[in-house]
Formats: C-alpha cells, sequence, structure tokens
C-alpha cells in the first residue's frame, strides 16, 4: 500500500491546502493530513481544533486520514511506517524553505523519507494561512479562500459572529 503524510500548521485549512490533499490522496492509496504541535507558534484554532475542521473538510475523501504529531516528523513518520512528505509549492519564495526542509528530513532519516512536492494550482497561489486570518480578523470576505463553516468558526473567534 502506497502511503504518504501531509504535514502542516493547517490553522486553518484553506481551499489551496485542499486542493493539495485531493490531488494527494489521488496518487496514493492512503493520505494522513497531519496537524504538527508547535508549542513554539501561537496558533487562532488549537490543534484539536484543526483536526476536527480537517475531519469535517475532508470527509468526503475515504483514504484521507487526520491526525497530529509533535517532534520531529521523521520519527513521526516512521513509527507510520510512511517514507513520503508531501507538501504544497506556491511560488519560488516557498522552494528555498521546503527544500530546505526536504533536505533536512532526508539526511536526517538517512534517505528513509522523501518529500514529494505538488504545485498549487495558478487560482490558490496567492493563499496562505496568515493572509486568511488577517482578512478575517478585519471581518473581510474569506469566502474565495476557506469553506464557508471554517468561515464561519474564524469569524466567532474574532468576535464578528
Ligand atoms: O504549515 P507549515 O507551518 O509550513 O508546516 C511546517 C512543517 C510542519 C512541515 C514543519 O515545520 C515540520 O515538519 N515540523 C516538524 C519538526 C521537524 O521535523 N523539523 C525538522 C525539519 S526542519
Amino acid at each position: 500500500m502506497k502511503a504518504a503524510i501531509y504535514p502542516g500548521s493547517f490553522d486553518p485549512v484553506t481551499f489551496g491546502h485542499l486542493d493539495i490533499i485531493k490531488r494527494a490522496s489521488s496518487i496514493f492509496d492512503e493520505l494522513t493530513v497531519s496537524v504538527l504541535n508547535n508549542t513554539h507558534k501561537t496558533s487562532l484554532f488549537s490543534v484539536e481544533e484543526r483536526v476536527k475542521i480537517l475531519e469535517e473538510a475532508t470527509k468526503d475523501m475515504p483514504n484521507v486520514k487526520v491526525d497530529s504529531f509533535s517532534g520531529l516528523l521523521i520519527d513521526y513518520a516512521r513509527k507510520k511506517n510512511v517514507h513520503v512528505a508531501i507538501r504544497g509549492l506556491r511560488a519560488i519564495t516557498d522552494f528555498e524553505y521546503e527544500l530546505q526542509i526536504a533536505q533536512t528530513n532526508s539526511k536526517l532519516s538517512g534517505g528513509e523519507l522523501d518529500t514529494m512536492f505538488l504545485t498549487t494550482r495558478l487560482e490558490y497561489a496567492y493563499l496562505s494561512s496568515s493572509g486568511v486570518k488577517e482578512i478575517a480578523e478585519f471581518h473581510g470576505d474569506i469566502s474565495q479562500c476557506v469553506p464557508d463553516f471554517v468561515a464561519k468558526l474564524m469569524y466567532e473567534r474574532y468576535g464578528h459572529a
């Protein structure tokens, strides 16, 4: 069985992430979308909330599982016996950062963990979770960025409900 992990912060999941999830899930037999529990980063939604949001957003994709992890990705991947990490690339500005993470993971894992990049579809290339948060904070229109139920949760969180 071909399995992959799509790790990330997903704070919150955007249409850009969902497009990557859909496409990766058609390449692999099983895709685990895994939320990093990052104690160094303040987030809008807790890890548990982000997992629930992702579960709801991917409920129509039967081979997609949602999970969370702490610590190193290579340790998590090894425990799950998965050898491929998926990451989305929006632009050349993402590339340097992503290349460094991919090479670090390859080195740290002794070549056990490979990273596969999917390029973001052009219509979502401008999207980022942090940009969406900024728009939502000022009650801007995020209907093109995240599913409606996520937009509702974000507005609630920012006190616009
Ligand atoms: O959505 P993000 O915040 O860009 O995702 C970054 C992520 C989660 C892929 C990356 O920070 C990660 O894998 N962190 C886990 C810690 C780790 O393994 N670090 C070593 C590689 S630099």
